[in-house]
């Protein structure tokens, strides 16, 4: 019998790409999202996916959607690491306290296993080492951050009073089709389309700043692995282990895809970090997981996307 996973959050970015995976595996997926969301990401899977209208800090809307879920994929936020630091009381109310009340819920339903999409760009804050191990010190630099890691030490608690087992994807930073373009969070997609737009980019910083940039396919590829993941490991971090700055990305703008633009350099934010770059061998080794996408190709994809869509 075919096994049923509901993803909190489906409707977004990363979201959407998961339920595309799962489904292709096999699994019968539900999607929990806002009643006034908009379904543009999941449109072509409406025929073949249930949606639950819900909202996430309504702990009634969280114990109704629940019934005959064997997985849980947890992926709502109502804060980015920029918007968490105006108002942590909000942070940790929306994000910290309706979590918990998801794992309650989940304990007394007996799901089999919560996979939780971490954030492997804010929870270890300034590197120590790069490339940056799952044992690297934690010492996050936004509430988003600190809340994301709680939510992980929670689940570790969970498990050890009540048997949820759990898997936490520290995920560096995907790109790729449907992502919000308009959010901060999103660099690449933002990026470019300012330059569909004809508008200047407007960089924080000198340029010099290092991210991990991954493919959203294979980053949802990662959510299967750790549903089947039999392993003792808890915490993967996924990633392409490279680093590019924003810099680089330019000129991968300018070399991969021929754009043309303008650039203004502002002053840098403080919670920034100047380089974060994840170590994925343990996802490698353990899940059998890699990123399979060149940079280049996924780049072409989503700058289509995005020259495609409004
Ligand atoms: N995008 C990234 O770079 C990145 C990196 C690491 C981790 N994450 C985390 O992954 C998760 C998903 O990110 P995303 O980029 O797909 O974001 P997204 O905004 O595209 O998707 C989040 C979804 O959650 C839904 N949602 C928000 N509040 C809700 C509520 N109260 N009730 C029901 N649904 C609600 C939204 O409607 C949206 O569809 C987030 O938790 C984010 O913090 C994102």
């Amino acid at each position: 019998m075919k096994e049923n996973c509901i993803i909190y959050g489906g409707a977004g970015f990363i979201g959407s790409h998961i339920a595309e995976d799962l489904l292709e595996k096999g699994l019968n997926v539900t999607i929990f999202d806002k009643q006034n969301t908009s379904k543009k990401n999941i449109q072509h899977l409406t025929d073949k996916i249930d949606f639950i209208e819900g909202d996430f800090i309504n702990e009634v809307d969280i114990q109704k959607s629940l019934k005959g879920a064997d997985y849980v994929v947890h992926l709502v936020s109502s804060t980015l690491p920029a918007s968490s630091n105006l108002n942590p009381v909000y942070d940790a109310e929306s994000n910290l306290i309706s979590s918990l009340n998801l794992f309650d819920e989940c304990v007394k339903n007996k799901i089999k296993k919560v996979i939780f999409i971490s954030s492997g760009g804010t929870v270890y804050g300034n590197p120590v080492k790069l490339p940056i191990k799952e044992t690297h010190p934690t010492e996050p630099m936004s509430s988003y951050g600190i809340i994301k890691l709680t939510i992980e030490k929670y689940l570790g608690l969970y498990k050890n009073l009540n048997g949820l087992d759990y898997r936490v994807l520290r995920f560096s930073n995907p790109f790729g089709e449907r992502q919000n373009p308009l959010l901060s969070q999103g660099l690449i997609a933002h990026l470019l389309y300012k330059i569909k737009h004809d508008e200047p980019l407007e960089i924080w910083g000198n340029g010099k700043i290092i991210r991990d940039y991954f493919y959203i396919k294979d980053g949802a590829r990662s959510v299967y692995k750790a549903i089947t993941d039999r392993s003792h490991n808890t915490i993967y971090n996924i990633s392409s282990g490279k680093g590019l700055s924003i810099n680089q990305i330019l000129d991968k703008f300018k070399r991969v895809l021929k754009l043309d633009f303008e650039v203004k350099y502002t002053a840098t934010r403080r919670f920034d970090v100047k380089s974060n770059i994840l170590d994925n061998s343990l996802a490698r080794k353990v899940l059998k997981w890699s990123p399979e996408y060149e940079f280049n190709d996924a780049l072409k994809n989503t700058w289509r996307y995005i020259l495609d869509s409004e």
